[in-house]
């Protein structure tokens, strides 16, 4: 019997603080007509010190489980694809796991810049297609604003902060994830990139004074490379589909400029309205910018049951995807949770093996030493 990874949740969650244009052009050479006309962006969200990429993705694979009706110990994975982990290790994965508690999965982050999300959901979907596992939490989630350079208008004028999930469950009704195309082209790996932080070029005095722990773009290259791929994207998957654009409902892009988006819907020649734009209120979120478009169309009714999207995006790397699905929704058989409860729980269950494990060590090193 074949296996079906449906997509049966879905969840956003972006900071409350807004950074309008014009708060934009107090800090650095630029202003609210120039960010519109160029890139279509109006605002973006900016995270407060006590959020991060593991807190936003958490509050959105929350939301995403509650919608889907799936407890956190019966999600068997977790990815999270992000540009901005929290840490280079451990995976922003694992703290997310930690913080929902779910208590059975296996977690990890997966790097592919803003197509990151497209990887992680055609890895998860192969998972549950082969049996392997049955429930996958899918993510994105990105705290940009902590590595752009707040004085470099060509880029800090681009990026938002924010998350958005999806879960993914596995069933034998035909549906969900259909197919999915994903390339990558490393010889243009130096145009958008985090010059230092990695084992190449270690934090030192010098790489922070030159900047090099700052999103480094070489903006032209990028935007022509994303005209070409976005809609070379949405033609392969669909040939490799066998599935005709005419009945595609909806097409779902990474939110990187309005522009690249207006050159790729004449290429495929289909009008804008087919496509979801929300960056004018977000910026470009990477990662999250994908599920974060899907969840506000799914919440507003433009996404429903039934429905064919393409989700097609690019980024650093260079890395391009597309992915084919059917829209699902929850599964008929949908317990209420309250996955709040479980993330209360999750604190005390991490608190407690915390300590545990402090105690723990104390006895083996007091062991060790004779004691
Ligand atoms: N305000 C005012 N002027 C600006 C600003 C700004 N914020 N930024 C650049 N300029 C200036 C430039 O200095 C340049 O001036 P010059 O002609 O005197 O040198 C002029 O505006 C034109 O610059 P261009 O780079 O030609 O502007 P362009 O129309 O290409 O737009 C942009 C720039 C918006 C960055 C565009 O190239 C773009 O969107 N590229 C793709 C970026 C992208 O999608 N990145 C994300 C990839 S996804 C990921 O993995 C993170």
């Amino acid at each position: 019997m074949s296996r079906y990874a449906h997509i049966t949740g879905w969840g956003m969650a972006v900071p409350e603080h807004v950074m309008t244009n014009d708060d934009l052009a107090k800090m650095v050479d630029t202003s609210d007509e120039w960010i519109r006309t160029r890139t279509g962006i109006r605002e973006r969200r900016i995270a407060a010190p006590d959020e991060s990429t593991a807190t936003l993705a958490a509050d959105a694979a929350v939301e995403a489980l509650k919608v889907a009706g799936v407890r956190p110990p019966d999600v068997d994975l977790i990815i999270v694809a992000s540009s901005s982990p929290e840490h280079i290790f451990p995976a922003t994965a694992c703290l997310v796991q930690d913080m929902i508690g779910a208590t059975k999965a296996g977690a990890f982050d997966l790097s592919a810049a803003c197509t990151g999300f497209i990887y992680a959901l055609n890895m998860a979907a192969q998972a549950i297609r082969t049996g392997n596992i049955n429930t996958a939490l899918v993510i994105g989630a990105e705290t940009l604003s902590r590595i752009v350079n707040w004085q470099d208008r060509n880029t800090c004028v681009l990026f938002g902060d924010g998350a958005g999930a999806f879960v993914l469950q596995a069933s034998d009704e035909p549906g969900g994830v259909i197919d999915a195309i994903m390339h990558a082209d490393g010889s243009g790996a130096d145009v958008l990139m985090l010059p230092a932080g990695g084992s190449k070029l270690p934090t030192s005095a010098d790489t922070v004074a030159h900047g090099l722990h700052y999103v480094h773009m070489e903006g032209r290259p990028v935007f022509r490379f994303a005209t070409r791929v976005m809609a070379e994207g949405v033609t392969e998957v669909l040939d490799k589909a066998g599935f005709p654009l005419e009945k595609v409902n909806l097409i779902i892009p990474h939110q990187a400029n309005v522009r690249i988006l207006e050159v790729a819907a004449k290429k495929l020649k289909l009008p804008m309205d087919k496509f979801v734009v929300n960056l004018d209120k977000y910026g470009n979120t990477s990662t999250a910018s994908i599920p974060i478009a899907a969840t506000e169309a799914a919440n507003s009714g433009r996404l429903r049951p039934g429905d064919y999207v393409v989700f097609v995006g690019f980024g650093g790397g260079l890395t391009w995807g597309a992915l084919l699905a059917q829209w699902t929704g929850p599964l008929p058989e949908r317990p209420e949770i309250s996955p709040e409860r479980y993330r209360l729980w999750a604190k005390v269950r991490s608190a407690g093996l915390r300590l545990k494990r402090k105690v723990m060590s104390k006895v083996s090193s007091s062991e060790n030493m004779g004691g």
